[in-house]
């Protein structure tokens, strides 16, 4: 499976610092999704599936929701309270040791404001069932943030390194199981949505170009400045949203009345 591409041409050093670029730009397009859903009084009430050790869960909770993790590792869950605890909103997160092929009834009630998959589905044996029971806990007119990683992305960064042989293996793998767990290119998500009952608002790529350009070109005067704004620019864009590391979802909960209740968050580019 795709483990977060391009290990051949980039030094441990480059890794971790996209790693942190990547984690800075997916918790900016979460917290726009907060700002988005939030109801009048302000509040707001956000289910992480697989929310593991709270990357996401403790910056939501510090911008003020609530949030329920659900995560099937206790490691991770332990990991996630002493943050919370850290970070002083142990009381606005809700940890739960549990499956998200099996979410509990109250979950499902369709409560949430916004919902969270983010790196999960890729990892479960039935990614479509989990999503649709992911849309059946977000409220009408609530979103759901969908984020997987990009096996059309692993393809390029085996060939860019000059490894052929691995990546049309890579390729072959796509072409055969397309739509399988670990292999969920952006249109095979795409059609779970509309299966969930979800309408897509935003689609972008996570790292288009950064997953693939070595630590010193970035270096270079100018480098991160440059890459950054060929980031920003590429993000929302086909086709170089298409091949970017990771995808990014923003789906609405249809809410049953011909409206989608709120407006798109500014920060998240138009679907094309
Ligand atoms: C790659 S991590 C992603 C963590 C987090 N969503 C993020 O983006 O930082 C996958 C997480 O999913 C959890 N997980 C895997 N299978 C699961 C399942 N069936 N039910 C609940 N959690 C699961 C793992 O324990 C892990 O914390």
């Amino acid at each position: 499976m795709n483990s977060g591409t391009g290990t051949d041409i980039r030094s441990g050093a480059d890794i971790a610092h996209q790693s942190a670029r990547r984690q800075d730009r997916v918790r900016e397009l979460v917290l726009g999704a907060l700002e988005s859903v939030r109801r009048r009084s302000g509040e707001a009430s956000v289910l992480d599936c697989g929310g593991g050790s709270g990357r996401l869960a403790v910056p939501l909770a510090v911008a003020g929701a609530h949030v329920t993790v659900i995560d099937i590792s206790v490691d991770a869950l332990a990991v996630l309270r002493r943050r919370a605890i850290e970070a002083g909103v142990a009381d606005r997160i809700v940890p739960v040791q549990g499956d998200v092929e099996a979410l509990p009834e109250s979950m499902t009630s369709g409560s949430f404001d916004l919902a969270i998959v983010h790196e999960v589905l890729e990892v479960v044996d039935r990614p479509g069932f989990v999503l649709a029971g992911v849309a059946r806990a977000v409220r009408p007119g609530g979103l759901v943030s969908i984020l997987a990683v990009n096996p059309a992305a692993s393809v390029i960064a085996r060939a860019l390194a000059g490894d052929l042989v691995a990546a049309l293996a890579e390729l072959r793998g796509i072409v055969a199981e397309s739509g399988a767990p670990g292999r969920l290119a952006p249109d095979a998500l795409a059609e779970m949505c509309r299966a969930a009952g979800l309408v897509i608002e935003a689609t972008s790529g996570v790292g288009v170009f950064a997953e693939l350009v070595p630590g010193a070109r970035v270096e270079a005067p100018g480098g991160y400045e440059a890459l950054a704004e060929l980031e920003a620019l590429a993000a929302s864009r086909s086709p170089y949203r298409d091949i970017a590391a990771r995808v990014h979802l923003l789906a609405r909960r249809d809410a049953g009345d011909g409206s989608m209740l709120v407006s798109a968050p500014r920060n998240a580019g138009p679907d094309r």
